[in-house]
């Protein structure tokens, strides 16, 4: 990995150029996502994840974004990492009749629940536990490597690791996550939301809105990850609170 001039450990979730307001917006505070300690909370936000990009179509809007990233690959061999529910490789599948994907998460209690399920046993699907940190795969083995809804998990040099193996094994890495908001309506919300965290899902909501990378964050990982590595940010307007942002990065072979 190469070194750049700033500090990554303590790189703000808004980027080298975030304002003071914009740094005081983050936390180290841990999802209960993040916690070995909580597994029924666990196991009820991931479902009330999966649900509501089902019941929103999220994971076919993601899916036709992904797929469009593959349009010249004829049997594209996908990576799914930190899939948590596997809704997203799911909808890949059903979407394309010939993609092979691979469905990963660090979590063995999520690999665990997807494997006893429909991709468990789906010919076109390989379902195992992956750290998107250590990517297990030679270079360019995949089409296509997608982290959805996962980076602001991780702290600034894991990030930047995604960003270094995700481009290795695969010939493009997309990079979905929330937006970070503009500062002052992030106050606002934060202000609002507060109240809300006594429910487990507005918990995890309110630290991952903390823990988002903005624009300037995610160009700023790659780059330290290594200066080949180029970056197409495609943020979905608006911006508003939740909407997703997508990085699409590849380095040069
Ligand atoms: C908020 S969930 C997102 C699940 C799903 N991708 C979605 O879009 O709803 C974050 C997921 O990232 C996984 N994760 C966290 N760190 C990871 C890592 N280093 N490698 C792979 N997965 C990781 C977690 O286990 C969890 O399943």
């Amino acid at each position: 990995m190469a070194t750049e001039i700033f500090d990554i450990d303590g790189m703000p979730r808004g980027g080298p150029d975030a304002s003071w307001l914009d740094r005081r917006l983050q936390t180290d505070r841990l999802e209960y996502l993040d916690r070995d300690d909580v597994d029924n909370r666990k196991r009820s936000i991931m479902r009330s994840l999966d649900r509501g990009e089902r019941v929103f179509g999220i994971h076919r809007r993601l899916a036709r974004i992904l797929l469009d990233e593959v349009t010249g690959v004829r049997d594209p061999k996908i990576l799914e990492l930190g899939a948590g529910h596997g809704g997203l490789s799911r909808a890949l599948l059903s979407m394309h009749p010939t993609a092979r994907v691979t469905v990963t998460d660090i979590e063995p209690a999520s690999v665990a629940a997807i494997a006893a399920g429909d991709l468990g046993s789906h010919p076109r699907a390989t379902v195992r536990e992956m750290d998107a940190t250590a990517i297990d795969a030679p270079d360019g083995y995949y089409d296509l490597a997608v982290f959805a809804l996962s980076l602001h998990h991780l702290p600034p040099p894991s990030a930047a690791r995604v960003f270094a193996e995700g481009t290795r094994a695969a010939h493009k890495l997309v990079i979905i996550d929330l937006s970070r908001m503009p500062s002052l309506l992030h106050l606002v919300m934060v202000a609002l939301a507060l109240p809300l965290t006594i429910v487990p899902y507005w918990h995890d909501a309110l630290i991952s809105s903390l823990r988002a990378y903005s624009p300037s964050a995610l160009r700023a990982l790659a780059r330290y990850a290594d200066p080949a590595i180029t970056v197409e940010l495609r943020r979905q307007p608006p911006v508003l609170p939740g909407s997703p942002q997508i990085a699409v990065a590849s380095a040069a072979r």
